[in-house]
């Protein structure tokens, strides 16, 4: 919710070339236990949470759910209430961000607008106090990484966002940071332009392999595509922390389930063993076989987590987990229909290929969906 600003960064510019070429490839981040608060409000409790060498872990969530704050955290922005901040083995918590070998990519670029591209990208460097001769070679070559090598004699105001974005990771990437901490760094840009940026920094990560980066973002999209692991937040915790793909498709809670990847959450119950990490459910007079990777016991209540792209259309035969709905709404969206349904008084949606001759509405529709497509997840324990 609180943005961090040009002067932060310019606080985390590196002072000392001597700790800056100590550098090891790649340094994990640790947050051990830590928690922040301002003002006697707790917004961070007890992170715990390593970010191995070379990994990129997006930490996901809703406005106001602490992600910034972890950022600032690990920048040396903010001192936690309790807990240590490790890079590499050296515990950080208590140096100041230019001792902390960071850099910093934000949502609002935080350029030195009175700056051109080349001195935004030189100043880390030379707080630092590095010779001429290496700026003069590292500040082309970070341009380069990011495709900027025209741009370094124009201002931050003759860019577009995106331009001036990929100056700001240059800028960052220029004194050879251990870690790299991006804060929504793509959230300003328009929908193509940020699916640009998304496909560099991939590439970006594959060419400096070493790099850690923690990376903090609204967008499923951009969790998905770029992170090994993903932490969801919620209210100064994180819910939820798991491999990206095996996150997805076995949501351990409600809320991780509708965050990442809005899925279709039906309420089922009665659960009966199956074969091996499956289990029998009853919707309504419908028995469903599903997966159930978090073992909740048998006669458990709790949801069926199945994603829109998964829901196919039955036909008329005998099928396994087959559901009868009524349409209540047809969209068209170029490359998908996307329907809604109700079934047993819930709402679901499916996405398929268009089709010439789409269901209308009120039309009764049977749909089904793979035992291996669909997971039993846990009602969110009450909160308060
Ligand atoms: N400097 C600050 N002073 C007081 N409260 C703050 C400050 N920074 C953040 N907060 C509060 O901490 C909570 C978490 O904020 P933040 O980490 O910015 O969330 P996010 O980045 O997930 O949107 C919010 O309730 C926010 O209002
Ligand atoms: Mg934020």
């Amino acid at each position: 919710m609180v943005d961090i600003t040009a002067q932060e960064i310019e606080r985390c510019a590196p002072l000392d070339g001597v700790r800056t070429a100590s550098r090891t490839s790649g340094s994990r981040i640790g947050f051990e236990d830590v928690s922040v608060a301002y003002g006697g409000l707790t917004v961070l409790k007890s992170l715990t949470l390593t970010v191995h060498p070379g990994e990129i872990v997006a930490l996901i969530g809703p406005s106001g759910s602490g992600k910034t704050t972890a950022l600032r955290v690990v920048a040396g922005f903010v001192r936690p209430s309790s807990g240590r901040i490790m890079i590499g083995d050296r515990d950080v918590t208590d140096l100041a961000p230019y001792d902390r070998q960071i850099g910093m990519v934000v949502q609002n670029y935080a350029l030195f607008p009175h700056m051109r591209v080349e001195d935004n990208v030189a100043f880390g460097l030379q707080a630092q106090g590095a010779p001429r001769d290496v700026i003069r070679q590292r500040v082309p070559e970070c341009l380069a990484m990011v495709g900027m090598s025209a741009y370094g004699k124009r201002y931050p105001r003759e860019l577009s966002g995106g331009q001036q974005q990929r100056v700001a990771i240059a800028r960052a990437l220029a004194p050879k940071p251990q870690v790299l901490l991006l804060d929504e760094p793509l959230s300003a840009l328009d929908t193509q332009i940020r699916r640009a940026m998304i496909d560099e920094i991939a590439k970006l990560h594959h060419d400096l392999p070493d790099l850690t980066v923690l990376y903090v973002t609204h967008d499923q999209t951009e969790a998905l595509t770029l992170a090994n692991h993903i932490g969801i937040m919620r209210d100064g915790e994180m819910q939820a922390f798991g491999e990206a793909q095996a996150l997805f498709r076995h949501p351990p809670t409600r809320f991780a389930a509708e965050f990442l990847g809005r899925a279709n959450l039906l309420s089922v119950g009665g659960l009966t063993a199956a074969g091996p990490g499956e289990a029998r459910v009853r919707f309504g007079g419908a028995e469903l076989l599903a997966r159930n990777p978090h073992n909740l016991p048998e006669g458990r209540d709790c949801l069926l987590c199945v994603r829109p792209h998964h829901m196919r259309f039955a036909g008329e035969g005998a099928v396994a987990n087959a559901l009868t709905g009524v349409v209540q709404s047809v969209q068209w969206q170029g490359d998908v229909h996307n329907i809604t349904l109700t079934a047993e008084g819930e709402s679901l949606r499916m996405t398929c290929v268009p089709m010439a001759v789409p269901p209308a509405l009120g039309d009764q529709l049977r749909v089904c969906f793979d035992p291996s497509e669909v997971t039993l997840v846990p009602e969110d324990a009450p909160r308060g």
